[in-house]
C-alpha cells in the first residue's frame, strides 16, 4: 500500500512532527497542515495494525493522535468523515476466514504517568457528576487479543482482533487453549448468547523453554512472548498449537443478547461471573477501589511486582466499576471512555549498529554479536546483542550503520525487532561473516542443514574456555565465586586447562595472584567443594552436551542411576524418552562413545564429583524422613529451590511459615521475621546453611 519512497517520507514528516511537538502546542494551529497529520496517522495504522510492523511507538502514535484530537476540537468544522479520530482502523491481510465482531474491538486511551490518571479521572468524575469514582484495576496483558462468541453455553466462534470490526476466524486454534472452556453454563445467568474478550498469552517459563529450544536447535528466537503467542494463534496446525501450551485471559464482555436481573451489574461481578463459570477472568489479579489516588498507588505498586509475575504485562486498565455508568460514558470510534490504560515504561527503544563482534561459543558455533549505540531498555543499559547467525542478518536485513529496534521483555534478553530500512541514508555497510576461526585461525566450517558457521578444532582456545563458563555457571554446577572472568584469568594463566582440573585447582597459586584475600579463596574452595554433589541434572547440562538444554538434562538425570549407564544405550532407546529426537538421541550417544569425554567423566568422579542419581539413591535412605525444613534470609552456596528440592529428596517436607510443627530453620543473611518467630518457639532448631548442607548426604 506504501512503497519505499512514500513510506520514507512519512516517516520523516513523522518525526518532524514529534521533534516539534511542544512548540505546536503552543502556537498558533496552521489549518493546511491537518490533513498532513492525518495521512501520517493513517500510515502508522497500517503499520500496526495491517502490517503489523509498528515504526514508531505507542507514546509516539499518541501524541500525534492527541494532537489531531485537539486540532479538530478547535476547529470542528474541518473534522472529516475519514479522519483516524473518527474511525476504527481498517483492512487486515492474511489467509484466514473473516468474521465481524458483534461489537467492534475498540482499543483504550493510553496514559504514562500520574498526571494523565488525574486528568482523566477529573473527566469522568464531571461526565457522571460524582465526587468519587469507584474503579477496577487490573493488569494489561501483554499477549494477542481474541474475541469469542457463546450460543447455549458453546463455544461457536472465535477470533482476532483484526481491524476492530473484522477480524480472523480462528475456532480451532482457541479450542486448543486449556484455560478456555468449550461450555459454560451461561443459561444459569439468563443468556443465550455473550461476546467475550481477552488475551492470549504465553508465560515466561514456557515461552523461555520454547526459546531455549530454537536456540539448541540453531533457529533464532521469538523477540517477546506476545509476538509468539500472536504467531501460534496463527499456525494451521493445531498439534503444534496445543504443544505451544497458551492461556488466556478473559477480561470484557462486550456484548450479551437478552437482559436478566441474575446478570452482574459491576465489571467485577462479571469478571466473578466468568471465573465461576470457569474462564481464567483476572478475579484475582484485579482491585477495587475507590477514587484515583488509590488507583495511582496500585499502578506504581503493580509496575514494581511486574517482573515477578509468570507472564507479561505491558501497564494496567482502569475500568469504571459500575457497569450501567460505563454504558452513560460511552465510546468514541477509537476508545470506550469508561476505561484507560495505564502503560509501564517502555522496554523498546532505538539505537544505532556500529559493529560486529564474531564470538566462539563452546560448541564452536561463531555468534555475530551486535555492538549497539548505548541505550536504556526497561532500565537496564544495553550495548551488544546476539544476531544469531548469518541467515538472520539476511532476514532481519541488517547492515552496519542500521538505525534498529530493540526490545528487551522480562527477563529475557535483548532481541532486535527490526531494522528501519526506510532511515537509511547510503552510508549502511554489508556485514561481512569471517572464513576463518577468529580464536585460533582454522578454517570455518559448516554443514549444508544448518544455520550456523563453526570452528571443528575441539582444542580451539574459545571453545575449552566457553565450556569451563558453561560448567560452572548458575544453571549448570553452580560453582559461585568462579565466575566468567575468573576462568579466563585462570586459563591464560595456565591454573586450569579442562573442567576437571576446576577440581584440581592450585589454591596456593590462586592465592597469589592480585584480588584474593583469604575470604574469596576460601569462598572458591568451599564453593568448588559443595558443587561435587550437585544434582545430577545440573551436571549433565553443565557437559554442554549439544541440544541437551535445562529441561532434556532433566529427563536424562531421572532415567539413570549412574551416569556412566548411558553409554549402554543406543540411539533408538534413548529417542524413547520424552523430548528427545533423532537428533538429541545422536548427540547424546555421540557423547558417551566418545573416549576423550568418557575419560573426563571418569577423572571426575575421581576427584569426587558425583556422577550418581542422587535422588534415585535418598528414596531409599530417606535421610529426611519425618522432618520438616523451612529457609530463610538469602543463602550463599545454594539456590532456594534447589535447598529445597534436596531437602524433597531426601525425604523431608517444606513447610509454608513458621509453626510447632517446624524442626528445621535453616537461616541466610538477613533473615527477618521468620527468624524472629521461631526463636520463640523452644522446638525449631535454627540451623545455618553450612549445617544444612552437612545433613545431606555427600
Ligand atoms: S479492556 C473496550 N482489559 O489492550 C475495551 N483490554 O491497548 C476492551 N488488553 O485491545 C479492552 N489487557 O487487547 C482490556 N485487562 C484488560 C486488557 C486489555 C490487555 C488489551 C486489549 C486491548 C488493548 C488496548
Amino acid at each position: 500500500m506504501y512503497d519505499k519512497e512514500q513510506t520514507k517520507i512519512l516517516q520523516k514528516q513523522t518525526t518532524e512532527w514529534l521533534t516539534s511537538i511542544n512548540a505546536i502546542n503552543s502556537k498558533e494551529f496552521i489549518p493546511g497542515n491537518i490533513e498532513s497529520l492525518r495521512d501520517i496517522l493513517r500510515f502508522h495504522e497500517n503499520r500496526y495494525y495491517v502490517q503489523t510492523d509498528p515504526l514508531i511507538s505507542d507514546y509516539e502514535y499518541d501524541s500525534l493522535y492527541k494532537l489531531l484530537e485537539k486540532f479538530e476540537k478547535e476547529e470542528p468544522s474541518l473534522v472529516t468523515e475519514n479522519s483516524p479520530t473518527q474511525r476504527v482502523g481498517k483492512g487486515l491481510v492474511s489467509n484466514f476466514p473473516k468474521v465481524q465482531h458483534l461489537v467492534p474491538m475498540l482499543s483504550l486511551e493510553n496514559s504514562y504517568n500520574a498526571a494523565d490518571l488525574l486528568d482523566w479521572d477529573r473527566k469522568a468524575r464531571e461526565l457522571s457528576g460524582l465526587p468519587e469514582i469507584e474503579y477496577c484495576v487490573e493488569p494489561k496483558f501483554d499477549g494477542a487479543s481474541i474475541s469469542m462468541i457463546y450460543d447455549n453455553n458453546h463455544l461457536n466462534r472465535s477470533a482476532t482482533r483484526g481491524d476492530g470490526v473484522v477480524g480472523d476466524e480462528i475456532t480451532l486454534n482457541t479450542r486448543q487453549i486449556k484455560s478456555v472452556p468449550l461450555t459454560a453454563k451461561f443459561s444459569e445467568y439468563g443468556i443465550e448468547q455473550i461476546e467475550i474478550r481477552g488475551e492470549v498469552l504465553i508465560n515466561k517459563s514456557n515461552f523461555k523453554k520454547y526459546n531455549d529450544k530454537l536456540i539448541e536447535e540453531g533457529i533464532p528466537p521469538f523477540a517477546n512472548p506476545r509476538n509468539s503467542a500472536a504467531g501460534s494463534l496463527r499456525i494451521k496446525d493445531t498439534a503444534e498449537v496445543s504443544r505451544r501450551n497458551l492461556e488466556a485471559f478473559l477480561y470484557h464482555v462486550s456484548y450479551i443478547s437478552n437482559t436478566d436481573d441474575r446478570q452482574p451489574q459491576t465489571h467485577s461481578a462479571m469478571l466473578d461471573m466468568l471465573w465461576n463459570l470457569g474462564f481464567r477472568s483476572p478475579k484475582k489479579e484485579m482491585v477495587v477501589v475507590k477514587g484515583i489516588d488509590k488507583v495511582i498507588q496500585q499502578v506504581e505498586e503493580f509496575e514494581g511486582r511486574r517482573d515477578e509475575l509468570p507472564y507479561e504485562i505491558d501497564g494496567m486498565v482502569v475500568k469504571v466499576n459500575d457497569l450501567q455508568l460505563q454504558d452513560r460514558f460511552g465510546m468514541t470510534s477509537h476508545h470506550p471512555r469508561w476505561a484507560i490504560a495505564f502503560k509501564f515504561k517502555a522496554r523498546q527503544a532505538t539505537s544505532k549498529l556500529l559493529s560486529v563482534e564474531f564470538q566462539v561459543g563452546r560448541t564452536g558455533a561463531v555468534t555475530p554479536v551486535a555492538k549497539i549505540a548505548a541505550v536504556l531498555v526497561g532500565g537496564v543499559t544495553v550495548t551488544s546483542i546476539s544476531i544469531h547467525n548469518e541467515e538472520y542478518i539476511k532476514e532481519k536485513n541488517l547492515m552496519l550503520n542500521d538505525t534498529i529496534l530493540i526490545e528487551r521483555s522480562g527477563d529475557v534478553i535483548p532481541q532486535i525487532v527490526k531494522s528501519f530500512e526506510e532511515l537509511r541514508d547510503g552510508n549502511e555497510k554489508p556485514i561481512q561473516f569471517p572464513t576463518h576461526c577468529p580464536v585460533c585461525g582454522d578454517l570455518l566450517f559448516k554443514p549444508e542443514e544448518e544455520a550456523v558457521w563453526r570452528c571443528i578444532n575441539i582444542n580451539c582456545a574459545a571453545q575449552v574456555v566457553e565450556r569451563i563458563i558453561h560448567f560452572v555457571s548458575k544453571d549448570a554446577m553452580d560453582i559461585k565465586s568462579f565466575g566468567e572472568a575468573n576462568v579466563r584469568k585462570f586459563y591464560e594463566l595456565g591454573l586450569i586447562k579442562d573442567v576437571p582440573g576446576i577440581y584440581e585447582l592450585d589454591f596456593e597459586a590462586v592465592g597469589k595472584l592480585d584480588g584474593f584475600g583469604k575470604k574469596s579463596l576460601d569462598n572458591l574452595q568451599a564453593a568448588i567443594s559443595n558443587s561435587k554433589m550437585q544434582p545430577l541434572h545440573r551436571l549433565i547440562y553443565g557437559l554442554g552436551i549439544r541440544y541437551v538444554g535445562e529441561t532434556t538434562a532433566k529427563t536424562l538425570a531421572n532415567f539413570v542411576n549412574h551416569l556412566l549407564e548411558f553409554t549402554n544405550y543406543s540411539e533408538e532407546q534413548l529417542q524413547a524418552l520424552e523430548d528427545v529426537g533423532i537428533k538429541v538421541a545422536a548427540s547424546i550417544y555421540r557423547f558417551f562413545k566418545d573416549a576423550e569425554n568418557l575419560a573426563m567423566l571418569q577423572k571426575l568422579e575421581q576427584l569426587g564429583v558425583s556422577l550418581k542419581n542422587q535422588k534415585k539413591q535418598v528414596a531409599i535412605n530417606d535421610l529426611l524422613a519425618g522432618q520438616t525444613f523451612l529457609f530463610t534470609g538469602t543463602l550463599s552456596q545454594l539456590k532456594r529451590t534447589d535447598a529445597e528440592t534436596m531437602v524433597e529428596e531426601n525425604g523431608g517436607k517444606i513447610l509454608g511459615g513458621v509453626s510447632s510443627k517446624l524442626n528445621y530453620l535453616v537461616v541466610g543473611d538477613d533473615a527477618g521475621s521468620k527468624l524472629e518467630k521461631a526463636k520463640k518457639i523452644q522446638t525449631i532448631k535454627i540451623i545455618s546453611e553450612e549445617d544444612f548442607i552437612k545433613m545431606l548426604p555427600t
